[in-house]
């Protein structure tokens, strides 16, 4: 049957165009960090689809040497992981940016996994979890260093001061600097509930006062981070002064993310008081440390069911990670994270760690549908506009 209809032009429409950000030599076209998520979260597939989206996609070291090892089946250490990793990531990035996430708690291999990273072609490297104080110093052993940008995570005007001065020493300053509220997923800078959740600690007075330090040390682009879901709330940060921003929650709720199935029902699933800051027991990191309560492996860290063990080793500092001694303040969280990626799930159970606003979460999308979204071009923002003067046969 052939019919006429008027012609109908389907306009995709734009709630507010968000400029691109710039970081050192790096222009990233959508002003949006896939925040790293360890062990294995953000995994190569998560980061590689992000950058192919126009974003910044993060990998996270913790734990590659085991991860891109199983990945390629055959031994590979924490150095070469790293730089295989970001490989992996930007095989699938059709030419975009790639961060690694590092974190100071990962002692151990965090040299190796700067160096790595660098070896790999890595267009970042973020750094939070402590203060990274010698980051700048080890970049600098690099032939690659004048063209990786260097990120340190923090959560207060203070040690936004700190790094400055440190960093200054090393004749280098951050290319940018990634603030960090108490809403985040992972771990928070914070060691109590009540510190965490103090009014004085919101993101927007964290980054208030971020902006007015870096104000003394030249223009660089500063990234809220925590909490952070719609794209309102991103036009919101680059309102107050925000070159972009850093997330982590939304992106773990992707077909993409490192997550098994069971980590992602339960992130649907989950309501407000689902989540809680673990603490007594916490990570052995000694911060705070965000969960899903009903987290099997939390569960039995509760109890004290688990017996002190640290077969992993990635916190371990000198030679020590308190979990190794003790289940009543803290709980191994690399062996329940590793279960939560499928791997060494066969003796360990599964531990979920989410943002506060994980609740919000009610269904897992594409990286391609999370990025349309946040950018403000969803299918509700389709119109179909009538295009005057003109009838289009249409063959039905
Ligand atoms: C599951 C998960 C794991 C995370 N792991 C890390 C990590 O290994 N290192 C790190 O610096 N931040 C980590 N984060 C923090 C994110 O990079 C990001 O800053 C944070 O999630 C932003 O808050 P949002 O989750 O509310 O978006 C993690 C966050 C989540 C949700």
């Amino acid at each position: 049957m052939l019919i006429y209809v008027k012609n109908l032009m389907v306009v995709r429409m734009k709630k507010q165009q968000l400029p691109q950000m710039k970081i050192k030599n790096l222009s990233i076209p959508v002003p949006i960090i896939q925040g790293g998520m360890g062990i294995g979260l953000s995994s190569y597939s998560l980061a590689g689809s992000v950058a192919k989206e126009g974003g910044l996609g993060v990998l996270s070291s913790a734990g590659l040497d085991r991860i891109v090892s199983q990945r390629h089946g055959k031994k590979i250490n924490a150095r070469d992981a790293a730089a295989q990793d970001v490989r992996d990531a930007k095989s699938i990035s059709m030419g975009g940016h790639i961060g690694m996430n590092i974190m100071v708690a990962v002692i151990n291999q965090y040299e190796s996994s700067v160096l790595g990273s660098m070896d790999g072609g890595v267009d970042a490297i973020i750094s939070g979890a402590g203060l990274p104080m010698a980051l700048p110093e080890m970049a600098l052993k690099h032939p690659r260093n004048e063209d990786v940008a260097l990120i340190p995570i923090v959560s207060s005007g203070r040690a936004m001061e700190i790094i400055f001065k440190r960093w200054k020493r090393s004749g280098r300053l951050p290319d940018a600097v990634v603030v960090e509220g108490p809403l985040a997923g992972g771990h928070i800078a914070w060691r109590s509930e009540v510190e965490a959740l103090d009014p004085k600690n919101k993101l927007e007075i964290l980054v208030d006062e971020v902006l007015e330090v870096v104000k003394d040390w030249g223009s660089i682009p500063v990234i809220a981070a925590g909490g952070i879901f719609t794209h309102e709330d991103i036009v919101n940060w680059l309102d107050r002064g925000c070159a972009g921003v850093q997330m982590g929650t939304r992106f773990l709720a992707t077909h993409e993310s490192g997550a098994n199935a069971e980590y992602k029902k339960m992130l649907v699933e989950a309501t407000e008081d689902d989540i809680e800051l673990a603490n007594r027991p916490g990570s052995p990191c000694g911060m705070l440390f965000r969960v899903l309560k009903k987290s099997p492996f939390y569960l039995q860290a509760l109890a004290r069911e688990r017996a002190p063990k640290c077969d992993k080793g990635y916190l371990l500092n000198k030679g020590f990670c308190p979990s190794k001694y003790e289940n009543e303040k803290t709980f191994c969280i690399c062996n329940g994270l590793l279960a939560s990626i499928n791997l060494n799930n066969a003796n360990e159970k599964n531990l979920y760690t989410v943002g506060h606003n994980a609740y919000r979460v009610n269904k897992i999308m594409s990286v391609h549908d999370l990025m349309q979204e946040l950018q403000g071009l969803t299918l509700p923002q389709i119109a179909l506009v009538e295009q005057k003067d003109s009838i289009t046969p249409l063959n039905l």
